[in-house]
């Protein structure tokens, strides 16, 4: 187990990898914040995370819709203070095809789960007004705030 708690958001948490991810940063004893579309299986990795001694909170969430993104990131400061990592992970697999025979519908799916799930790139395009900016961090990491 690590020394310090980590407050870990990680995205996708209702399956896969996402949930065997959680299960290990939960297992290490830092707090976990579980974000899926699928409420059932998100509630049920968190019940997992709980019946092995950890702890943690669910949040249902689209992340390609950002006021849900934004709505995890408060939830789970509200929680814990702030952030340490995210674990970008919720993305959807196609069919396999040669690219020229993906449906531009289907491209336009993947690739809006791919670019929204970002909170970093999502909350600078927000803040920025085109200067760079660098993130404010608390001792470890992202407490909601930016300083130029
Ligand atoms: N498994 C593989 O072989 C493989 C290979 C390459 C890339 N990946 C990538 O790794 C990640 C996880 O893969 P996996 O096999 O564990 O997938 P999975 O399908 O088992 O789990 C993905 C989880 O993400 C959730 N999710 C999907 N879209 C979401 C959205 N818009 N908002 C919130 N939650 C959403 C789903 O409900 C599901 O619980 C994906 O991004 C996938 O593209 C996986």
């Amino acid at each position: 187990m690590s020394e310090t708690k980590q407050v870990v958001v990680i995205t996708g948490a209702g399956s896969g990898i996402g949930r065997a991810t959680s299960l290990k940063f939960a297992a290490n004893g830092d707090n976990v914040v579980l974000v899926d579309f699928d409420q059932q299986t998100g509630e049920e990795t968190l019940k997992m995370v709980k019946e092995q001694g950890g702890e943690g909170i669910f949040v249902q969430a689209n992340v390609a819709n950002s006021e849900d993104v934004q709505n995890y990131v408060n939830k789970t400061v509200e929680a814990y203070g702030r952030i340490d990592v995210f674990f970008n992970n919720a993305g959807v697999l196609q069919k396999m095809a040669l690219f020229a025979d993906i449906e531009e519908t289907e491209l336009d799916r993947i690739l809006s789960v791919k670019r929204e799930r970002c909170i970093p790139w999502h909350e600078i395009r927000a803040e920025g007004n085109g200067k760079a900016r660098q993130r404010r961090h608390h001792k470890h990491g992202f407490d909601g705030g930016y300083s130029q």
